[in-house]
């Protein structure tokens, strides 16, 4: 298959591994340039006269003179749930923070009670078209987490249902479990409950994914008023020595200090990071840790804050962007919003709102050799844009202008 009659291609091709500060600054633009697909992965990637000679009887996707460019990879997602929550919306606009309506067991715990009423079946169908709209902006690889069902057998089955949808859909999708989202109601409201839950996620949960293979990554919430630094220590150590690799919600809304937890762990991500220390931005800068910003949830939650992205890539971090799709923060598939937030909001340039889109998404999934590149030996995971220039997708902002997405040379949208 060659995708021929692009305007533009972006291969943001380069090392097999994130790019950090000033690596970020080049996403490898071409013009008369197309790509070579064989099975699943790219083979060619070269003029389209080149390609035709050497490929003489394959098939041809027109680009249309659009932009091709690698899939998207939303490197952090929570996907699977039930119901939306439009309720909590309007109550923050009248001034009730979002960890106050969690106090009064709404927020995540209203998602729980959600999510623990509902059979796979059902998560498993409201999941399907959440997939396809990822698919419709560009998004080619997500990752999805568990964490609404708080207790071991419904965390266990929200990871089956990441299972089958992995299995079933078109998209590339890792799992991370989650169970540290929140200290479930039954065990917050009572004496050493929190500590219970703890052990219950380290002796029963993760070792039961980790023999399953249900996940790739463990996570927490770690964020004053949910789980401290302490804890999440203990809890992530346990999970990397079963297999679990650490990811970390850090600093999102006060600054805990999780963001140097990240780097001591060597976590493969630090998420959020809107409430990051000067002391946090240089441990990130210094470790292999990617810094993933989530601009969608800042705007959604009306902080009137954002991620220091700016000063993490000016101090070496690479950067990494997300849409953070959930009920609560970010109820956001469409993933070109975000790379508008990163230019407008966060002062990215657009080159470097690509790499954090592809590169260093796949970075955060450990995935830097496999995919976001469009580069021969990597998945063919790709997307046609209709745009003429890379820039015009952060610019053009709340149009959808993908008019086609592949993974693994498979259509994923239309
Ligand atoms: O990434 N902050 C914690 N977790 C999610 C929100 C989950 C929810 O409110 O349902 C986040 O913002
Ligand atoms: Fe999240």
């Amino acid at each position: 298959m060659l995708f021929v009659n692009a305007a533009q291609t972006l291969t943001a091709s380069g090392p097999a591994r994130a790019r950090r500060g000033h690596e970020m600054r080049d996403a490898d633009v071409r013009s008369g340039v197309g790509v070579a697909v064989q099975g699943e992965r790219i083979v060619m990637v070269d003029t389209d006269d080149a390609l035709r000679r050497a490929f003489a009887d394959a098939t041809e996707v027109d680009c249309d003179r659009g932009l091709l460019a690698p899939g998207f990879v939303d490197s952090h997602t929570h996907t699977v749930f039930g119901a939306a929550r439009y309720a909590e919306q309007e109550l923050r606009a009248t001034g009730v923070p979002y960890l106050e309506i969690a106090r009064r067991g709404g927020g995540i715990h209203s998602s729980v009670r959600d999510l623990r009423s509902r059979t796979n079946d059902e998560l498993f169908a409201l999941a399907v078209p959440r997939l396809a709209r990822l698919a419709s902006g560009g998004v080619t690889t997500v990752e999805i987490k568990s964490g609404y069902g708080l207790t071991v057998a419904d965390e266990l089955r929200t990871l089956r249902v990441i299972r089958d949808l992995a299995t079933s859909q078109p998209l590339d999708i890792v799992a991370t479990c989650l169970g540290a989202h929140e200290v479930p109601l039954e065990f917050r409201d009572r004496d050493g409950g929190r500590q219970e839950w703890l052990a219950l996620l380290a002796e029963e949960l993760f070792p039961q994914v980790a023999a399953e293979s249900l996940a790739q990554f463990a996570d927490i919430f770690c964020e004053p008023g949910v789980f401290t630094v302490d804890e999440a220590r203990v809890l992530l150590q346990h999970g990397q020595r079963l297999g679990l690799r650490a990811k970390l919600h850090a600093d999102e809304l006060h600054d805990g200090g999780a963001a140097g937890l990240a780097a001591e762990l060597g976590a493969i991500s630090a998420d959020h990071l809107a409430a990051i220390s000067p002391e946090g931005i240089a441990a990130l800068a210094a470790s292999e840790t990617v810094a993933t910003v989530l601009p969608a949830t800042m705007l959604f939650l009306g902080t009137g804050r954002q991620a220091p992205a700016r000063q993490l890539i000016e101090a070496g971090a690479a950067v990494a962007l997300a849409t953070d799709f959930n009920p609560g923060t970010s109820p956001l598939t469409a993933f070109p919003l975000v790379m508008t937030l990163a230019v407008s909001e966060l002062r990215l340039s657009a080159s470097e709102a690509w790499i954090a889109s592809t590169v260093n998404g796949a970075a955060a999934l450990g995935l830097a050799g496999v995919t976001g590149q469009l580069s021969p030996g990597f998945r063919a995971d790709l997307a046609i844009h209709a745009v003429e220039d890379f820039r015009a997708l952060p610019y053009w902002f709340g149009e959808r202008l993908c008019v086609g997405s592949w993974s693994r040379g498979r259509a994923c949208h239309p």
